[in-house]
């Protein structure tokens, strides 16, 4: 096993809180107990593509656990096969990989650890059988990626979202109001499960779980004839009625996944508006769930597997991403997480309890 001495980390994709976290664990563990030397890349790929490094001391890594964000900065349009140059006129793609290679090479970094979600893994899957000794650590907000059972960043984005669902319930109460919020998580339903559940929502609407619009209707004027004057409800943006189409907001060329979901909240509001006479509105949360200090648990859960990449690359476990399985740090080859979304299964516990307490799913 030829001996590592430098090492590059990289934040790929939408940015996260605890990104800082797995940096300062894994850029601290390489330079104290490895005694390696550590470079940052700057904007993700984008750093390989065109390079930019950012040689991290201890120094540069302390005082970072709590903050959002990445100091790294990140891109979720510069995919090594499929890149569109930012500069250029062409909007064609190219597969820029060897250029990665190269820089790697030149930079004479021995392994990296590559930080991020479905997309960043699926191009460090292939970069590493081009031969790039690559250890990926999972991030999102939405909680999808495969390989793992949770990711950092879940936690703060529910957290944030449960307590605009309780601030939204006071106004919706004194103004007899439906009040729409719309959460993230593309086509996966797990911040509006967790963040409604936390937040007491009346009506929760997951992608995995298709509604009809009467059920939802049906739902607020029976709590109006039980004297609930008001409804909560929480939607994901990849929710969609049975038979109908998600909500697209936008396209982001040369982003792995680039469609962009959003506005389903004002469209549902619209129909219920017409469909009880009741007034609603509608609140879209946005990046807010992605912004910001990273809870307790996302700090530990981002310390945790920022160590692991390094345990793996100490043995020499490349190809691999780090994870966590029934609460034990585990690990995969880093081709799991770009099988597909990991969804919300529709017998899932909590749906269970949530409809248990009356929780509307506008399914039934
Ligand atoms: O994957 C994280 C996420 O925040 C999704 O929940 C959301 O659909 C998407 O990223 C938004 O992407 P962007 O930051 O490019 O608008």
């Amino acid at each position: 096993m030829a001996e590592i001495k430098k090492i590059g980390i990289m934040t790929g994709g939408g940015d996260c809180p605890g990104l800082n976290a797995v940096i300062r664990a894994a850029a601290k563990r390489a330079i104290f107990e490895c005694g390696w030397e550590v470079h940052g890349i700057v904007d993700g790929y984008e750093g390989l593509i065109r390079p930019r490094f950012r040689r991290l001391q201890a120094s540069d890594v302390s005082g970072i656990l709590t903050i959002g964000g990445t100091i790294l900065g990140t891109s979720n349009t510069s995919d090594p096969y499929a890149y569109v140059d930012p500069l250029g006129s062409s909007k064609v793609k190219k597969d820029v990989s060897r250029r990665v290679l190269c820089n790697v090479r030149e930079k004479g970094l021995d392994a990296l650890i590559l930080i991020g979600g479905d997309g960043t893994m699926s191009s460090a899957a292939r970069l590493a059988r081009a031969g790039l000794k690559i250890i990926g650590v999972p991030k999102t907000i939405d909680n999808d990626l495969r390989g793992t059972d949770v990711t950092f960043g879940f936690d703060t984005a529910v957290s944030v979202a449960a307590e605009a669902i309780d601030r939204l319930h006071t106004t919706a109460q004194s103004h007899h109001r439906i009040m729409v919020v719309e959460v993230m998580g593309r086509r996966a339903g797990w911040i509006a499960l967790y963040a409604g559940t936390a937040g007491g929502g009346d009506i929760i609407l997951i992608p995995e779980i298709p509604f009809t619009l009467e059920t939802v209707a049906a739902k607020v004027n029976f709590r109006r004839k039980i004297g609930k004057r008001f409804s909560l409800v929480v939607i994901a943006e990849g929710a969609r009625p049975r038979g109908g189409e998600v909500v697209v907001k936008k396209r982001i060329e040369g982003s792995p996944d680039p469609i962009r979901l959003g506005g389903v909240g004002f469209v549902l509001a619209d129909q219920l508006e017409r469909l009880t006479g009741q007034e609603a509105r509608t609140v879209v949360l946005g990046h807010l769930q992605r912004g910001g200090s990273p809870t307790a648990a996302d700090r530990i859960l981002a310390t945790q597997l920022g160590h692991e990449a390094v345990s793996l690359a100490v043995r020499g476990a490349f190809g691999r991403m780090v994870g966590i399985r029934s609460g034990k740090i585990t690990s995969v080859t880093l081709d799991v997480p770009a099988k597909g979304q990991r969804l919300v299964p529709t017998d899932h516990p909590l749906i269970t309890a949530a409809r248990a307490v009356g929780t509307s799913f506008g399914d039934e």
